[in-house]
């Protein structure tokens, strides 16, 4: 039953050769969101993996880890927050820059939105270097959260310009690299 729902998250995720630049295999979760039973199938995937693991907060990285966190915070009982590019958050914040391809970006959170003894779970669409997931350990971390997992929809095999498919890890451990 669970192969079956993942042949299907892969099977709806429409693969972009060359966008936004040339040699780029953009990974589009939008065709995903079409499909209710498969949005659905994604958000219970995880749900079945985290439920009763005492996580309290779920972090979601921007833009598409607010598209599959609050659902899934929603079926845990968890608050989310969520993990912002520059600029955008009102309050304090607290920053954290990595390295891209092409320069540096940089993920925000608010202050007091985490607090120590927090148990947190990281959520995106994808993950390529791992650099933006690094970065929202980094922040949970420093306001005092425990970790518990990042989960992805998809792995992106960091092989600049790979034909490979996309590999789905569906739930997913990350490590540090
Ligand atoms: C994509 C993706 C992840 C990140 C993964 O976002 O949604 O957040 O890249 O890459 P990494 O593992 O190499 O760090 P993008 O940077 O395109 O930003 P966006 O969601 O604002 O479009």
């Amino acid at each position: 039953e669970q192969d079956r729902r993942v042949d299907g998250i892969k099977a709806s995720i429409r693969v972009v050769p060359d966008f936004p630049k040339k040699g780029i295999m953009f990974q589009d979760i939008t065709t995903l969101l079409l499909e209710p039973k498969t949005f659905k199938n994604t958000v219970d995937l995880f749900v079945e993996r985290y439920l009763g693991r005492d996580i309290t907060v779920v972090a979601g990285i921007e833009a598409r880890g607010f598209i599959f966190g609050p659902p899934i915070a929603l079926a845990i009982g968890a608050k989310f927050v969520p993990l912002r590019k520059p600029q955008k958050l009102p309050g304090e914040v607290i920053s954290e820059k990595y390295v891209l391809e092409y320069g540096t970006d940089c993920l925000e959170m608010h202050v007091g939105a985490v607090q120590p003894g927090d148990r947190a779970l990281v959520v995106d669409d994808l993950v390529a270097t791992g650099g933006t997931l690094c970065a929202a350990m980094n922040l949970l971390e420093r306001a005092g959260a425990e970790v518990v997992e990042c989960a992805c929809v998809i792995e992106l095999p960091k092989l600049k310009g790979s034909r490979k498919r996309c590999c789905l890890l569906i739930p997913f451990k990350w490590t540090r690299p």
